[in-house]
């Protein structure tokens, strides 16, 4: 109750600030942010989302989106033609409210893919946004198609309007000891200064970290970090349904049309083998041998939130001769490090550094990735995956931008000291989105962090992994930590990224 109490009051001295950015919470006097650079400014208008409505409280629900009332038309198109793999096959929706009138104005969240259970195949469609109530969807094959509306852009209004009045609804806690006296405190990235601070923000990288001071201890004996809750104050969101997932599909006749926008999926599944289109060649590593061979002689570096994680549990449960070493660590934090020696290999997983959501973590784990890769050699024997996605949601989008800025200038100076090095990027993933999920970590979200994070990279000599569209297009139900058929997949690419074959 009392940091719901704080943000209010952090709220408060950000009103005579005029900020149309949603970022209130740094204008406190305790950790105010300097104005955005351009660069920044850029990337948010690269991000910004089509209006949404003002809500009317209590929130009307007959006027919000409903997709058991919405239509789709495929459009006709081109007479007598022949379906092809690369042909666009485009959809109109017509999204309508819960009394069947078509809507006026954009702003839904949809996503959109084509599959097919019997070939295994699925791909991501990409959804254009009238502002007058309907959409394109656009796919480049034909399968059986599937549009989800994942928020109403009624719902979307409640969403930003959480992010910019309760950014602290996720809270963050650290125990502080010495010898038999410990206080708990409450921390975050800013905290309104109503009480003395003690500040933990990185020297190097400068990312704010703060926790209130204990009464009778020093900051340095700081040591721990963990979730403290989640908490929410008045929300319209339980008035809203927004969390009511349902399904616009899509079938009948669909002919093939000539599509202005591209849809550009970056890959498909075909028998439950992502295909990438462009460029690298995914090559199926489906033994333990071929693995082995592609890592010997590697060190693979992985920096992330448990998506990361999830890669790393994989190569161990699928290479009988990577051992890992026990080095004490709770099973969701690590650090996690295996080895086979026989082949000279190394496998590390570390966590990034706060916002982070984990239970107990010790405060000397908590690890900024840009001060990791610092740490690296590097050389074409190193393989770096970094995964930083899920942990930021509740917060203005510029604290992420920060972070990705200071990531990417490590990645700049290490691919300049040992440009051999290969560097994986593991965008966001669509998630099961249950009322409190969506609270903390919708996947609307999730998007407009996966734009940031590829606009960020975009440019660099690194690799990604589009879990984004891999989720996406799989028949697998979605979820934050994806099931293990998608993870082989994500696998499959950081290896064909690795070990390249020749005339594949
Ligand atoms: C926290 O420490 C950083 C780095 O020393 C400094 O730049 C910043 O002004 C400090 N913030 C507060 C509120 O003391
Ligand atoms: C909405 O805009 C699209 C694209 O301009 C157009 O094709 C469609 O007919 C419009 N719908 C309505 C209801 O005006």
């Amino acid at each position: 109750l009392s940091l719901f109490f704080l943000l209010l009051l952090c709220t408060f001295c950000t009103s005579q600030i005029n900020t149309l950015l949603a970022i209130s919470i740094f204008h406190c006097k305790v950790c105010v942010f300097t104005q955005l650079s351009p660069e920044e400014r850029r990337l948010l208008d690269s991000i910004a989302w089509p209006e949404t409505p003002r809500l009317p409280v209590p929130i009307s629900l007959s006027t919000a989106s409903d997709p058991a009332h919405s239509t789709f038309t495929i459009l006709p198109v081109r007479a007598g033609g022949q379906w092809h793999v690369g042909d666009e096959l485009e959809a109109l929706i017509q999204i309508c409210d819960f009394q069947g009138r078509p809507k006026q104005f954009g702003g839904d969240f949809l996503v959109a893919r084509l599959h097919d259970p019997e070939l295994g195949a699925g791909v991501a469609g990409r959804v254009v946004d009238h502002l007058n109530g309907s959409y394109t969807a656009v796919f480049p094959l034909l399968w059986e198609g599937q549009v989800t509306l994942v928020h109403s852009s009624e719902a979307i209004t409640v969403l930003r309007r959480l992010t910019t009045e309760q950014p602290g609804r996720v809270y963050f806690k650290s125990l502080f000891q010495s010898g038999s006296v410990s206080e708990t405190m409450v921390c975050n990235v800013c905290l309104p200064p109503t009480q003395p601070l003690c500040n933990y923000t990185d020297l190097h990288t400068g990312e704010p970290w703060f926790c209130y001071k204990p009464k009778n201890l020093r900051c340095d004996t700081r040591i721990n970090h963990y979730k403290g809750g989640f908490m929410v104050g008045k929300t319209d969101l339980y008035d809203i349904h927004i969390t009511d997932v349902r399904f616009i599909f899509l079938s009948g006749q669909p002919e093939v049309k000539s599509s202005t926008v591209k849809p550009e999926p970056v890959g498909y599944y075909y028998q439950g083998a992502w295909r990438a289109l462009g460029g690298t060649t995914v090559h199926q590593f489906n033994n333990p041998s071929a693995i082995s061979q592609c890592l010997t002689d590697k060190v693979v570096h992985l920096h992330g939130d448990s998506t990361i994680r999830q890669w790393f549990e994989y190569l161990n449960s699928v290479l009988p001769d990577l051992k890992e070493f026990n080095l004490h660590s709770r099973r969701q934090n690590g650090p996690f490090m295996s080895v086979d020696m026989a082949r000279n290999i190394l496998v590390k997983f570390s966590c990034h550094a706060p916002p982070l959501r984990f239970s107990s973590i010790p405060t000397n784990e908590l690890h900024y990735i840009a001060n990791e890769l610092d740490r690296l050699v590097g050389g074409s024997n190193t393989v770096v995956v970094i995964g930083i996605w899920s942990h930021f949601s509740t917060f203005p989008i510029v604290l992420y931008m920060r972070r990705l800025q200071s990531i990417r200038r490590a990645v700049l100076r290490l691919l300049n000291r040992a440009p051999g090095t290969l560097v994986v990027i593991r965008t966001a993933n669509l998630k099961a989105l249950t009322l409190s999920e969506t609270l903390t970590n919708s996947d609307w979200y999730s998007l407009q962090r996966d734009k940031v994070l590829r606009a960020t990279f975009k440019g660099l000599n690194v690799r990604l992994v589009d879990a984004w569209e891999m989720s996406l297009a799989h028949h697998l139900p979605h979820s934050l930590h994806p099931q293990t058929p998608i993870i082989k997949n994500m696998i499959d690419i950081v290896l064909s990224y690795t070990c390249p074959q020749k005339n594949g």
